[in-house]
């Protein structure tokens, strides 16, 4: 598994790449759909490959080892064979689910003990677990155990929190050396770089997880309540530093405007519920703002859905009948409103990839971000 920079532009730190996996060839910049527990919700692969056409989804470990769980994984052949997905993956490690999502966790040195958020039994995730249950399903790309800290959290929790964030890469590092990649091929490790709002933390985290020489690195603990302009602080400030002939990779972010401004700071790769979240409750994203398609205002709209969209929803719905499913309650009023907002967000990213191509990313960039803070 290789990167290659193919291009950058000349306004902005932004670059063009090409992350070569066993699951094919992964374009940069990249917007990852979240596929949470082997589904992007409410999907099919097939009209995910065919109309989003993303080169990489995301799964997480954190859900997948509580259901189906590992035995069932292994069975199938790992993630790819089991949901029928031939593309490039990419999971998380529960780094941040644990914190999130699960009701009690106690956070120590060893690891971290959590109650399952599905039926309140109790587990254990350590870093070299952690490494574990990412060969058994099998991603092409795999994160380091790491603490997401929260927002805002003080600088002597921040410092120790990193430091601890630290030692666990250093295990993930030793445990993957013991412990092969089960389906013939392999997987990319990326650690991630954590350290608050802190400058200070954010430059010593970024030398640490460099000095590792991983194939591609990641950026943790942002978009987690801070203001926008603190996450591009630190993401430019952590880029800086970031090798540059390895993929960089900002967790969780962002609306469509957070991730055209990381793009202009150096990042390639992105992943958010935002676009199948905010879709479920009737939140669409288009170039010229977003659109709240419960409002009245679109009850008697029979223009397409978005005429500039690529997906076939885009061009056969109107904004009318989208409302009318949304009123009531229809499966489908989701299912459209996901595959817009994901052919939207794939869309965006290989404009900015073909601006960054021709060396006009800047301009365009600002234009768009303009454009998009609108609410139609
Ligand atoms: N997803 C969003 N932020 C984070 C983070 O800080 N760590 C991990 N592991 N996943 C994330």
């Amino acid at each position: 598994m290789s990167f290659t920079l193919e291009h950058k532009d000349p306004g902005s730190s932004a670059r063009a790449g090409l992350f070569q996996t066993a699951h094919g060839p992964v374009h940069t910049p990249i917007f990852m759909p979240v596929g949470t527990v082997a589904s992007v919700k409410g999907v099919h692969q097939r009209e995910l490959r065919e109309e989003v056409d993303p080169d990489i989804i995301l799964g997480n470990t954190y859900h997948l080892y509580l259901r189906p769980g590992m035995d069932i994984l292994e069975a199938a052949g790992g993630l790819h064979a089991f949901m029928g997905w031939d593309r490039a993956i990419l999971t998380d490690s529960g780094g941040y689910q644990v914190y999130s999502l699960s009701a009690n966790r106690k956070i120590k040195e060893e690891g971290v003990k959590f109650k399952s958020h599905i039926d309140g039994s109790y587990h254990v995730f350590t870093p070299e677990r952690v490494m574990e249950l990412q060969r058994s399903i099998g991603a092409d790309i795999i994160m380091a155990f790491d603490e997401c800290t929260p927002y805002p959290c003080d600088y002597k929790y921040a410092e120790r929190s990193m430091h601890m964030t630290h030692r666990w890469l250093d295990r993930c590092l030793e445990h993957l050396e013991k412990v092969p990649p089960k389906y013939g091929y392999g997987q990319s490790f990326f650690p991630i770089v954590q350290g608050s709002t802190y400058k200070d933390l954010r430059e010593r985290s970024a030398e640490y997880i460099a000095s590792k020489g991983a194939v591609g690195n990641a950026i943790g603990g942002l978009s987690v309540g801070e203001p926008a302009e603190e996450m591009y602080a630190m993401a430019g400030a952590v880029c800086a530093i970031l090798p540059e002939d390895k993929p960089r990779y900002l967790m969780g972010v962002g609306t469509p405007a957070n991730i055209l401004e990381n793009i202009a700071l150096g990042v390639d790769m992105f992943d958010c519920v935002m676009p199948t979240r905010n879709a479920r409750n009737g939140m669409l994203f288009t170039s010229e703002g977003t659109i709240n398609i419960k409002n009245k205002k679109w009850e008697a709209d029979f223009s397409p859905l978005d005429p500039e969209g690529r997906t076939f929803v885009d061009r056969e719905y109107t904004r009318a009948y989208l409302r009318h499913l949304f009123a009531a309650n229809e499966y489908l009023g989701k299912q459209i409103a996901t595959l817009h907002n994901l052919g939207f967000y794939l869309q965006l990213v290989r404009e900015a990839r073909q601006k960054i191509a021709e060396g006009t990313f800047a301009a365009w960039k600002d234009k768009m971000v303009r454009q998009m803070d609108k609410r139609l």
